[in-house]
């Protein structure tokens, strides 16, 4: 039986600290009249070296938090998460909860022509294994080559994205993949699809890149049109509400939001998770 929320609540989106923004960002493009809360971890990133779990236990209190906003569905912005504990979230609450990792194993599964395909996340994500079994369940016969690129998230966050360092990180990650068969990769960790214009640049333009953010947010329309709880009825001049929370200050939070969404985000508020 669908569950009777208010159309207009809000949709909480959660990650693990900034990089669930490129997830927001397609939800702002694909579901314009949905009211977004969204919760970065910024005192506890990263979660992608971080043990089952501590990550468990992390996104439970987000969960909790979240639910305090009256949220009507909630998106694990996060690949860690995704793949360690949604199924464990999902029991933990009656709201309708989607991550990121199934939408964008699924599309790499149809896209790929000759069945080999990359996956590249956190040490986290990659060990999990959930990218593969995913693809291998929509085509068992597909080949997944996993590598874990960990320097990733802190150049996207300095803001290192056209620097030569990120140049050798991306030739030092990715030189395996580069010689490898495959034709689809996936870009399965939030700060990837920043990187989306260096990766296909080095990988080549015959290489089919997967985005996850954007599928997931192609997927909760899905999921909300199913439950009839898509936001449709715009009223006139209105306009959606978004608020953003952190566990840290929020200065180097609203700098990165500015440079990642089309939205000025002029408040971020501060939460103490501890206490969810
Ligand atoms: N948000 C994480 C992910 O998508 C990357 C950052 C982290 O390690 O926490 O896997």
């Amino acid at each position: 039986m669908d569950i009777d929320y208010r159309k207009d609540a809000p949709i909480g989106v959660f990650d693990s600290g900034v990089g669930g923004l490129t997830v927001v960002r397609e939800i702002m493009q694909n579901l314009p009249n949905e009211n977004l809360v969204y919760f970065g971890d910024t005192a506890r990133v990263p979660y992608g070296s971080k043990s089952v779990d501590t990550i468990i236990r992390f996104s439970k209190q987000i969960v909790r938090f979240l639910q305090t906003k009256n949220v009507k569905a909630i998106v694990i912005a996060c690949n860690t998460v995704s793949a360690l504990a949604l199924d464990i979230l999902r029991k933990e609450t009656e709201i309708p909860i989607i991550g990121v990792v199934k939408p964008g194993a699924k599309v790499a599964a149809e896209v790929t022509k000759n069945k080999k395909v990359g996956i590249i996340g956190t040490e986290a994500t990659v060990k999990s294994g959930v990218y593969t079994k995913f693809i291998q369940q929509y085509h068992s016969d597909i080949e997944v080559l996993a590598k874990a690129c960990p320097l990733f998230v802190p150049l996207v966050e300095e803001g290192f994205v056209d620097n030569r360092i990120t140049s050798e990180a991306i030739d030092y990650y990715l030189h395996e993949m580069k010689q490898s068969e495959i034709d689809t990769l996936i870009l399965g960790c939030t700060h990837y699809p920043l990187l989306y214009n260096r990766v296909k640049s080095y990988m080549g333009e015959h290489i089919c890149l997967v985005n996850p953010a954007h599928e997931t947010a192609l997927e909760l329309k899905q999921l909300l049109q199913e439950k009839n709880l898509e936001n449709i009825q715009k009223k006139e001049g209105k306009i959606p509400t978004y608020d953003f929370y952190s566990s840290d200050a929020p200065v180097r939070f609203k700098a990165f939001a500015n440079s990642v969404l089309p939205y000025s985000v002029d408040w971020i508020e501060h939460i103490n998770i501890e206490e969810f």
